[in-house]
């Protein structure tokens, strides 16, 4: 079954702080979309890679994978964004050839994700299941809040949700194609995964295991800790 990676790649990523958006800010001297564009085609699955690139920005998308050293096996192209993370996919989506049966969605945002994960996601898919996340249990206690009654004052806490049965979700997300084009067309709601729009279509959703190194590289300290991981790996 021909795999295809779409990599949203058009936030601004201002938490990250001023600067160029968050996909082309530099990891030891390689942006970080050039990164995550080669852990998808390290998987000898994925046959194409789809780049979400910001509107203004898809020439310099073009020439940065120009200049850089990507497999030879995969093919690449790049398409246009939108306004959310969620039309910048369909719009990934509306890209895809014939004849690629499953796809993942994979955040320019975590660039070092190692290919054993890539891998496990995709083989769960041809296992049968419409949609898998990979996702590592959560170190901190999560409480449910309200907003404050008074703003500036503290925010109650309604419930804990008991922590074992937590899950911090990562990408790639892996789909069967015709099912994850049927979310985008018909599930609107605000979502921050592509999952959990296959949630609300009532199909099955399961998880493999994540991987540290999968991170979402979020805030300045991220880009610290993304740059000792690759050091780490070099040595
Ligand atoms: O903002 P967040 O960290 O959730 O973004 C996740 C991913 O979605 C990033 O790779 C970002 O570039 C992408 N994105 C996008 N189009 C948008 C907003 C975010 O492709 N309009």
């Amino acid at each position: 079954n021909p795999v295809a990676a779409v990599i949203p790649a058009a936030g601004r990523g201002v938490r990250l702080g001023p600067g160029a958006p968050k996909a082309l800010r530099a990891l030891n001297g390689t942006p970080m979309l050039i990164h995550a564009v080669r852990a998808m085609a390290a998987s000898r699955a994925v046959s194409l890679v789809v780049v979400v690139a910001p509107p203004d920005g898809t020439a310099e998308v073009k020439t940065l994978l120009d200049a850089h050293a990507l497999p030879e096996r995969t093919d690449f192209l790049v398409v246009a964004g939108g306004d959310s993370r969620q039309e910048s996919v369909k719009y990934g989506l509306d890209a895809l050839p014939p004849g690629i049966d499953i796809v993942l969605v994979h955040d320019a945002a975590r660039p070092l994700v190692p290919v054993d994960t890539v891998d496990a996601v995709i083989e769960a898919v041809r296992d049968g299941a419409p949609a898998v996340v990979p996702a590592l249990p959560l170190a901190d206690t999560v409480k449910q809040v309200e907003p404050a009654s008074v703003p500036g004052t503290p925010e109650p806490v309604v419930g804990t949700p008991e922590r074992a049965r937590l899950r911090a979700v990562q990408t790639p997300q892996g789909f069967d194609r015709a099912t994850l084009v049927r979310a985008h067309d018909t599930v609107t709601d605000d979502v921050t995964d592509d999952a959990s729009m296959v949630e609300r279509l009532g199909e099955r959703v399961v998880v493999v295991p994540g991987h540290e190194e999968a991170f979402k590289v979020t805030r300045p300290l991220d880009l610290v800790l993304a740059e000792a991981v690759l050091a780490r790996r070099r040595a």
